[in-house]
């Protein structure tokens, strides 16, 4: 079987691979906005808690699960958990493993896309922002995004004036495919290997810009770097009392780590048992912390408000994308050598965004070659006709980006909690928290310190469960409620529908060839 064949090039080539995976458009997009929003300098309280009560456990669960899945044969997700949660019902479960990365690879390689399309701007002359005045420059800007995204209306991205958007899209898409094809080493870890190191560069050079503007416009004195960075940075513990903060909190832990997603799981399986992985695992998520809170904290918003002023920036910096490609653009257009910056910014988006969703085409990769024992071209092929539709959904309904919008809430956000749940309770209960341990630490270059026992069998749990309850109760009727407002979410779920129901019949598939093979798929023979 080829997939024997594959495996990491180095010990620094898989913490890069997984490191790549976890910082993407999620650490320079979404974190700003939900910082700014869940009290600035106080949200770290609540994230920081997320991280280490269920980042850190999730992921050294994942870690361990992966590369003792890879042990006895197993690469995908409904396999690995198959046989660590012992028996069929942790291995349908695991079918979220290949569906997350999956349905998230849809719409987030389309964003990805618009980062190249921006980069590419830039460094062909720039966005052409309109008007003196700051407001008709967001006016501008806002239709630029507009026309790339094709927002406006349904089929709008296929008529010829979205041609360029269409041919970065494919383009993007392509790249992509090619470089998952090329396997483990000589993909995914030669392209994060090298996306890293020009990534950080890109990201401090563009910092360094940010935090050098000092009082740019003297007829605006309170519009500087430090008001820029208080109206980020500074602490409103009011926010703390609200349910919410502590949600989003968790949410974007989940996001950014790539934690819980089936992607470490995928990762780590081709680990040998002498690995490390506790170590491992806590280096990849402390570069993407780096990443998130150094560069993506401390660009974007403060940049808006050195340029547009607190109020404007306080109306263009609420959405996840309107930070990113409606108000950023005005900044550099204001910014001496800002079509530079706006070059390297965007360049750098597009470099997070691609190490991002090679983690999330690998895994199912994996899954096709392991179920239906696929040779890797013709995994590949399969894999490119299921994501060209599933992208072209996306593209096709772009009207107001409700189709993204619907896919990322309920298999980008709410599948997500579910498929962390599985691999809680498969690592602290099934497989047994003593046992789990013992088996993390083989060949590990750190011991995991021994709080964590009780942390990840008891507290990690019920923090999830508690706040998985409440973000139903705050988030789920609105978007049960657009269900009847607009078909597309209608569509969207039945995309969804589908890819369970095809991931369902692939993993019995594959269930029944692996026993026939003498596998042992339920995890009944004990190491
Ligand atoms: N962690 C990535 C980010 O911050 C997102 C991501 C990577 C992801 N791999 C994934 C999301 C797999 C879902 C599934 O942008």
């Amino acid at each position: 079987m080829a997939q024997k064949e594959q495996s990491w090039g180095s010990r620094v080539g898989v913490i890069l691979a997984v490191a790549g995976s976890a910082v993407g458009l999620g650490n320079f997009l979404r974190f700003p906005g939900n910082a700014a929003q869940n009290g600035g300098g106080a949200f770290m309280i609540p994230y920081f808690t997320a991280l280490i009560l269920l980042g850190f456990p999730i992921g050294w669960a994942e870690w361990t699960i992966g590369r003792y899945g890879g042990r006895k044969g197993f690469h995908s997700a409904p396999m690995i958990l198959g046989v660590v949660g012992k028996g069929r019902v942790a291995r349908y479960l695991g079918v979220t493993g290949v569906l997350v990365p999956l349905v998230v690879y849809f719409y987030y390689v389309v964003i990805e896309s618009w980062c190249l399309q921006y980069a590419f701007k830039y460094f062909t002359g720039g966005l052409g922002i309109r008007g003196a005045a700051v407001a008709d420059q967001v006016a501008a800007s806002t239709d630029t995004f507009a026309l790339v995204t094709a927002q406006r209306a349904d089929g709008a991205m296929f008529h010829a004036d979205h041609m360029s958007v269409l041919v970065a899209f494919l383009a993007t898409f392509v790249l992509n495919l090619y470089f998952v094809h090329r396997g483990l080493s000589k993909g995914v870890e030669l392209v994060c290997r090298y996306a890293m190191p020009v990534m950080a560069i890109c990201g401090l050079a563009v910092l360094i810009r940010v935090m050098t503007l000092g009082t740019p416009d003297p007829s605006h004195p309170d519009q500087n770097v430090l008001t820029g960075l208080g109206f980020m940075w500074n602490p409103n513990f009011s926010k703390l009392s609200d349910a919410k903060t502590w949600m989003a909190a968790a949410g974007q832990v989940f996001f950014t780590l790539s934690v819980g997603f089936g992607v470490i799981i995928n990762y780590a399986s081709y680990l040998k048992k002498k690995d490390d992985v506790v170590l491992s695992g806590l280096t990849a998520s402390a570069t993407n912390e780096f990443f998130e809170v150094a560069l993506g904290g401390m660009i974007t918003i403060p940049a808006a408000v050195i340029f547009l002023g607190l109020a404007l920036a306080q109306k263009t910096t609420g959405g996840t994308f309107s930070t990113g490609f409606i108000a950023l653009p005005v900044v550099f257009a204001h910014m001496p050598f800002g079509v530079v910056f706006g070059g390297l910014w965007f360049f750098m988006l597009f470099l997070a965004a691609i190490t991002s969703s090679l983690s999330m085409l690998q895994p199912v990769r994996a899954f096709l070659m392991e179920t239906l024992d696929l040779e890797g071209g013709l995994a590949t092929a399969v894999l490119g006709a299921v994501t060209f539709v599933g992208c072209g959904f996306v593209m096709f309904f772009s009207k107001d980006l409700i189709a993204l919008d619907t896919l990322d809430f309920w298999v980008g956000t709410f599948v997500i909690f579910i498929l962390a749940a599985l691999q809680l309770v498969a690592f602290g209960w099934i497989f047994g928290i003593d046992r789990g341990f013992a088996e993390a630490e083989h060949g590990a270059l750190m011991r995991i310190p021994r709080i964590f026992k009780f942390i990840m069998k008891y507290v990690a749990p019920t923090y999830l469960l508690v706040v998985f309850v409440m973000f139903c109760v705050q988030n789920v009727p609105s978007y049960v409620r657009s269900l009847s407002e607009t078909p597309i979410a209608v569509y969207s779920w039945l995309l969804i529908l589908g890819a369970i129901a095809v991931i369902a019949a692939v993993t019995v598939l594959g269930s029944r060839r692996l026993r026939a093979r003498g596998m042992d798929i339920d995890g009944k023979e004990e190491v």
